[in-house]
């Protein structure tokens, strides 16, 4: 037998020393103390990346908490938890940063507030566009409550239109039109948007292209890739139409009077641009003019707030509408025209809060179907506790975790929580809807919260309003939907039909 050399006995040694290390490390992990999702997640994250990049992480890391409780472990360094106490107050309270998952949002050679992973640059851009969004803002404006108006009857009248060639109707082409254009008017202002209800036709056109340029940048977004490739390989989306709008925004403020005219709302678009401005020229916003670079940052900024009120209202929508359409959940259909009926066409926003049936209808169908389904990373900056009481895991920092609205909201504070049941919104003690409240997590916790929830809520509360007080709807043999896929979870047409619905007009 020939003996070793030197080199070949230096090279067996590292190699054990290796070896050695990574099974002291495996062995002795901190976070073995979670429940194992799969065999294998103590030595690789393979499987949690698989279900990812097959679209299905939401649902497999909610079936891995039904099997194995609160804290489960998706990889050597990543862990999902679900608990209130022991995950959403650490984490997302914590402020623990954000990952690199949310690079996907950049665009124009810019990161977006929701990229932003600096604590101080995040507040920064925040308070470039948080007061349009505030609650007060969405709901006493008087022009923006008007223009809604507006078009909530343009949405009737699409529906009729749709109407004089077939009962079928795919509402997502509705649902679709109708978020682009009450999002883009908000955002961008009066005439600025891109009006797509008075041509579906058009609307289907925009969102199929809409969807081939967004759904690569997604996929890439889950790839387990370093951001620098991303780059390099140019996935960041720009979408033109959305640019457009930014185009006729800037031309509306240029052209405006000094004083905002009493019959406009102030666009998302205007309020950050005149909170960039230096304070001098404050007092005359069309006079500025932004650099190459700040235009870069309204652009990115203002197309992200487009997707993401785009999506997630289209995702709300469609599923509230299948939901209403099923036999044995119609008579909500019922309750909810009685309870319209009680206020004018013209109902503003706060009119619309004060619609209990309707408030219950909107909740658990977020609750159900919440639009962000999946897990939404953050990374331990430093060791937390974390888990459920009696089950407290010591987490070291350098560890990805995250929590999933869609176990959140599947918790047994909801009695039989696969049901569709609005009435537990309704008849819970005050307890009860509390206790489910804190476990409610269709927008975030923490200061990541979404902060377009309240123009998210009230495009929602006023498109189903509007369509269940003129319309009935049931499912057909053809409907087809698929809902809460993945981590960005959206619902993506899944070819021809989407959410094709019988509709009948009931009202006038
Ligand atoms: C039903 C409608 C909506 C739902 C369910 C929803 C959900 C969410 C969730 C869960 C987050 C937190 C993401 C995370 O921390 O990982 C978020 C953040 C965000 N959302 Fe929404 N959203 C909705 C509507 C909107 C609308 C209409 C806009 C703007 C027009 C918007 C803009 C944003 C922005 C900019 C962030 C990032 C906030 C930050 O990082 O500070 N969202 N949203
Ligand atoms: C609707 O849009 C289509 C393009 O998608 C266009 O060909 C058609 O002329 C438009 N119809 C109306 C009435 O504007």
């Amino acid at each position: 037998m020939a003996t070793l050399n030197l080199l070949e006995v230096v090279s067996l040694f590292a190699v054990a020393m290796v070896v050695v290390t990574l099974g002291w490390r495996i062995l002795n992990s901190p976070l073995n103390a979670a429940d194992d999702a799969h065999w294998s997640v103590r030595l690789t994250g393979a499987w949690i990346w698989w279900q990812r990049i097959t679209d299905k992480d939401a649902q497999a890391v909610h079936d891995a908490h039904v099997r194995l409780g609160p804290a489960v472990r998706l990889g050597p360094k990543e862990l999902s938890i679900n608990d209130v106490d022991g995950g959403l107050k650490p984490i997302y309270d914590g402020r623990l940063p954000k990952t690199d998952f949310y690079d996907v949002a950049n665009s124009y050679g810019e990161s977006p507030m929701v990229a932003i992973r600096d604590e101080k640059q995040h507040q920064m851009r925040k308070r470039l566009v948080a007061k349009p969004y505030a609650k007060s803002t969405v709901m006493h404006d008087q022009a923006w409550n008007t223009e809604q108006g507006r078009l909530a009857d343009e949405l009737v009248k699409a529906l009729d239109e749709q109407l004089k060639t077939s009962s079928d109707i795919e509402l997502y082409d509705i649902f679709y039109a109708w978020a682009v254009t009450t999002t883009s008017a908000y955002i961008f202002g009066a005439n600025a948007g891109l009006n797509l209800l008075g041509n579906i036709s058009e609307a289907r056109r925009v969102r199929e292209e809409y969807f081939t340029q967004r759904t690569p940048q997604f996929i890439s977004a889950v790839l387990p890739i370093p951001t620098i490739f991303r780059q390099w390989t140019g996935t960041q989306a720009e979408i033109q139409w959305i640019w457009q709008s930014q185009e006729r925004a800037e031309k509306a403020v240029q052209s405006a009077p000094k004083q905002t005219s009493e019959d406009r709302w102030t666009s998302v678009y205007s309020f950050m641009k005149k909170s960039m401005s230096p304070e001098t020229s404050k007092q005359d916003p069309p006079a500025v003019q932004l650099s190459a670079k700040e235009t870069a940052i309204v652009s990115s900024e203002l197309q992200d707030h487009m997707i993401a009120g785009i999506d997630t209202s289209i995702a709300a929508l469609g599923a509230c509408a299948w939901l209403l359409s099923i036999d044995s959940n119609r008579q909500w259909q019922h309750r909810l025209r009685e309870e319209v009926k009680q206020v004018p066409t013209t109902a503003s926003f706060a009119q619309l809060e004060q619609l209990p049936v309707l408030n219950a209808i909107v909740k658990e169908t977020l609750r159900l179907f919440p639009p962000v389904a999946g897990g939404q990373p953050r990374v331990t900056d430093k060791p937390v506790l974390l888990g459920p009481e009696g089950h407290r895991i010591h987490v070291p920092a350098g560890i990805k975790v995250h929590s999933q609205a869609l176990t959140l909201h599947r918790s047994e504070v909801f009695e039989r929580p696969d049901l569709f049941c609005p009435e537990r919104w309704l008849d819970s003690s005050p307890d009860r809807v509390n206790e489910m409240e804190r476990w409610f997590w269709a927008f975030g916790s923490g200061t990541r919260r979404c902060v377009g929830e309240h123009l998210g809520l009230s495009n929602i509360r006023f498109a189903i309003a509007t369509i269940w007080r003129t319309f009935e709807t049931r499912e057909t043999q053809k409907t087809k939907f698929t809902v809460g896929k993945g981590t960005i979870s959206m619902s993506l047409p899944n070819g021809g039909d989407f959410i094709r619905l019988r509709v009948e007009r009931v009202g006038s």
